[in-house]
């Protein structure tokens, strides 16, 4: 078993963007800029969101976080949109999700500038990434694909099923992996709540993407040997173990799903570094035009 390390890969390529942002700055003059939208306290918004923010810094990009109350209107959160698609200093910005209730999150997403969204949420990145062409690419989808191309695991031909059909992983990823490409050329299965028997798709899976959101709901029964495990899931479980009284736990059961797989990615440590590094690229590839 070899452990699929997010965070030596993240590190190595955050020092590639860093170099690339200084390069742009002496070009332009300017730094690239990511600004992030921010509704209500969500816990694990707040989180990552921060994250995102500080990573920003890191690399010598501008951030900025704009921040409202839950109660914001739909029309407001709409206006600031059309503010940032306009405004040139800003070369990507993402509204986290997930909104509050009374917000359309489909409305918002689709009012983005799709030149600027680099969470790649909009339908015209989706339709665009599904028929192979330049577009931004979801930030955890891409960073899964970086990971697999950094070890130098070759997909082609497998069997790869993705447990979850989210809009922001499930579904992407699917299309991602199915695609003319390696990493990708799969044979692609999606369970998901309403399948039957998830197992008997996972036990034949040479390649297994859990993002589900379930705490260890992948347990070795389900697992082929010598799979590769992608564990997307984030889980923040009580826990009297830690200081805050939570911990993070993946959607597979580490401990007796690692001895089975031929690769795994650990949580924390694994695919969460890596989508945050797939948001900075995304940036970059705005600022430097070269996406649109
Ligand atoms: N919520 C969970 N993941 C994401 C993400 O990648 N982008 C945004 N905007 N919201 C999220």
């Amino acid at each position: 078993m070899q452990l699929l390390d997010g965070k030596f890969v993240s590190e190595k390529l955050k020092n590639d963007i860093a170099a690339q942002a200084a390069d742009f700055l002496k070009e332009t003059g300017r730094k690239p800029h990511l600004v992030a939208i921010l509704v209500g306290n969500d816990g694990a918004s707040e989180t990552y969101v921060a994250s995102k923010m500080k990573n920003c810094e890191k690399v010598g990009f501008q951030s900025g976080l704009i921040r409202y109350d839950s109660s914001i209107t739909e029309a407001e959160l709409l206006n600031k949109i059309e503010e940032l698609n306009k405004n040139p200093q800003v070369d990507g910005f993402i509204v986290q999700l997930p909104l509050p209730k009374h917000i359309d999150a489909e409305k918002v997403t689709e009012a983005i500038d799709y030149r600027k969204d680099v969470d790649g949420f909009h339908p015209i990145n989706l339709g665009r990434m599904q028929r192979n062409l330049p577009c931004f690419i979801p930030a955890t989808p891409y960073g899964i694909m970086l990971m697999l191309e950094e070890y130098g695991i070759d997909t082609t031909g497998k069997y790869c099923v993705v447990i979850g059909r989210s809009n922001i992983v499930g579904s992407p990823m699917s299309i991602l992996m199915a695609r003319n490409n390696n990493p990708g050329n799969c044979t692609v299965t999606i369970v998901h709540s309403k399948t039957p028997d998830i197992k008997e798709y996972t036990r034949k899976a040479d390649i297994l993407i859990a993002a589900i959101g379930k705490a260890d709901f992948v347990t070795a029964d389900m697992v082929k040997e010598g799979a590769i495990i992608i564990d997307v899931g984030i889980n923040r479980v009580e826990s009297a173990e830690t200081k805050s009284g939570f911990k993070l736990k993946g959607d597979v059961k580490f401990d007796e799903v690692a001895p089975k797989s031929s690769y795994i990615t650990p949580v924390p440590g694994g695919v969460g570094l890596m989508t945050i590094v797939s948001l900075l690229k995304n940036t970059l590839a705005a600022a430097k035009r070269e996406v649109y």
